[in-house]
């Protein structure tokens, strides 16, 4: 059987943490740089199914992409991974539009709005891209197989059903129970999750936690 190839957008610890969490799940992993340089320790402990590439390469190699790039530059580095190599495929957006703004008590500061999310800007801006927003509500220590005693929920949403199926997949390999919450619209709601991810570290130095959806 071919495995799947993943190309991740980033060299940040989201990339190298979801690239880990796909090689263990048997997935053929390339992370993409700016400066492929940053990799090298990451592709020398991942093996041979670890590669490493730039953002054009990481994006025509993959099957599924992963955007794991700095919110703010998000747009401006699926241009320069060629928005081309990525028409039609499911991208996984982990990102979050944070601003280059100091947080208040504890609050991080977005550069979007209510009205409108990053992934809606991103999919107007790339109409042919599958995005689907995940793993963007947790920190990245907890993203693969996180070990709390009860499962714990990942936010997803995009306009494809059969992309959100591929995450879904995905997701059940990485040990997470999953809230479809329907369209790109949703990321207005699920970005913010973000916020209130990080206040208890903000203000308490407390980061070991992750949502959980309980339901009748
Ligand atoms: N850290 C977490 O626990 C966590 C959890 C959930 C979601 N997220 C989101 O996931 C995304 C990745 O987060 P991260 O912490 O792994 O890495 P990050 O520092 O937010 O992003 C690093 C990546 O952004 C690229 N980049 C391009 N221009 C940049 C610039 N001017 N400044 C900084 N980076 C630039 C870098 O490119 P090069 O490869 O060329 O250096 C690198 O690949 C972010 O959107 C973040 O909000 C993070």
């Amino acid at each position: 059987m071919t495995m799947t190839k993943i190309g991740i957008l980033g060299s940040g610890q989201v990339a190298k943490t979801l690239g880990n969490g796909f090689l263990k799940h048997k997935y053929n992993v390339m992370l993409g740089s700016g400066d492929v340089s940053k990799l090298a320790e990451w592709k020398e402990k991942g093996g041979i199914h670890a590669h490493t590439g730039t953002f054009d390469q990481a994006a025509k190699w993959g099957d599924i992409i992963v955007l794991a790039v700095k919110g703010l530059v998000a747009a401006e580095i699926i241009e320069m991974a060629g928005p081309q190599n990525m028409m039609r495929k499911t991208v996984i957006d982990v990102t979050n539009p944070i601003a280059d703004l100091p947080p208040e008590n504890g609050v991080l500061r977005f550069f979007t709005n209510f009205e409108e999310s990053l992934m809606e800007r991103l999919q107007t801006q790339f109409p042919e891209i599958h995005f689907v927003k995940s793993f963007s509500c947790v920190g990245s220590p907890f993203m693969v197989n996180p070990p709390f005693a009860q499962q714990p929920t990942m936010f997803i949403c995009g306009n494809n059903e059969a992309s959100k199926g591929q995450v879904v997949h995905i997701l059940e390999q990485f040990g997470w129970g999953i809230a479809d919450m329907g369209k790109v619209t949703a990321a207005r709601a699920i970005e913010p999750l973000c916020m209130l991810w990080c206040i208890p570290g903000m203000l308490h130095n407390q980061w070991n936690h992750a949502f959980r959806l309980e339901k009748l």
